[in-house]
């Protein structure tokens, strides 16, 4: 009976620390004020994707998260810890998806660049991010945040979350995926930690600059398959292409 209830114990821990590890992967809550560039894209007002503040017009997510919908279903909430309440809300006007984006192919080139309909007012929760000019090297540490899933059965998360990656050298993300990545993408990995779905579009973040924007990975948490994510630094000339597109379409309005 005595060695029954240790058995039962042990494997409730096990069960429940399981569990808990996989609250955004082995991260911990976090306010706004760490990363105020961090935004909700919120699809008929709720939670959808993260998506990063570019500037007071401008944030970019992941071009999986717009598909073929119209701008006007989608908002952002920015300057709050948790994607439900406080902060401010704003919506949509414009999107432009990567021309190159193909959801059926690779899902390479997953980015897109998003217009607001009025300017974010900036301040302490509130804040743009640079972009990389240069992928980090592999070994670097890297963070990402956002409100997905905990696990793959999880919720989304009401309070913002926040985890530490390792990037991943590309060649052997190439590998660990079967030859499926291509050179516009990122790779980041840390065993038990993990971004999730409902976390795509969301920063990671490396010496200061955005170098990710959170794609894909095989269920969350795979120890064979780092997460992917769009690289920044490879796409930083379509980026300010697109962005120079949408203030000059703004003029002639
Ligand atoms: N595609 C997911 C989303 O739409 C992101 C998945 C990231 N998964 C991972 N294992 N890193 O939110």
């Amino acid at each position: 009976m005595f060695v029954q209830w240790i058995f039962l114990i042990s494997s409730a821990t096990t069960i429940s620390s399981k569990w808990i590890s996989n609250r955004i992967l082995g991260g911990h809550s976090v306010s706004i004020e760490s990363v105020p560039w961090q935004t909700s894209l919120q699809k008929y007002g709720d939670h959808w994707c993260g998506a990063v503040i570019y500037s007071d017009k401008i944030v970019l997510t992941a071009a999986h998260c717009t598909k073929d919908a119209s701008p006007s279903i989608f908002s952002v909430r920015v300057g709050s810890s948790n994607s439900a309440s406080g902060g401010q809300v704003v919506k949509v006007s414009h999107i432009i998806v990567h021309e190159e984006y193909d959801q059926n192919d690779d899902v390479s080139n997953d980015i897109a660049v998003i217009q607001l309909k009025s300017n974010l007012k900036m301040g302490v929760g509130v804040k743009c991010i640079p972009l990389a000019d240069r992928s980090p090297s592999p070994g670097s540490s890297a963070s990402v945040s956002g409100w997905g899933r905990s696990g793959l059965d999880g919720e989304y998360s009401e309070n913002l979350m926040k985890t530490t990656l390792t990037i991943v050298d590309w060649y052997s993300c190439l590998n660990s995926w079967n030859g499926q990545i291509s050179k516009d993408m990122i790779c980041a990995f840390e065993a038990g930690r993990d971004s999730c779905s409902g976390d795509s579009g969301g920063p990671l973040v490396s010496g200061g600059k955005l170098v990710g924007l959170v794609s894909f990975g095989e269920e969350c948490d795979d120890p064979q398959k780092p997460g992917v994510y769009a690289n920044v630094a490879e796409l930083k000339p379509w980026i300010l292409n697109a962005v120079h597109r949408l203030l000059k379409r703004n003029k002639k309005v």
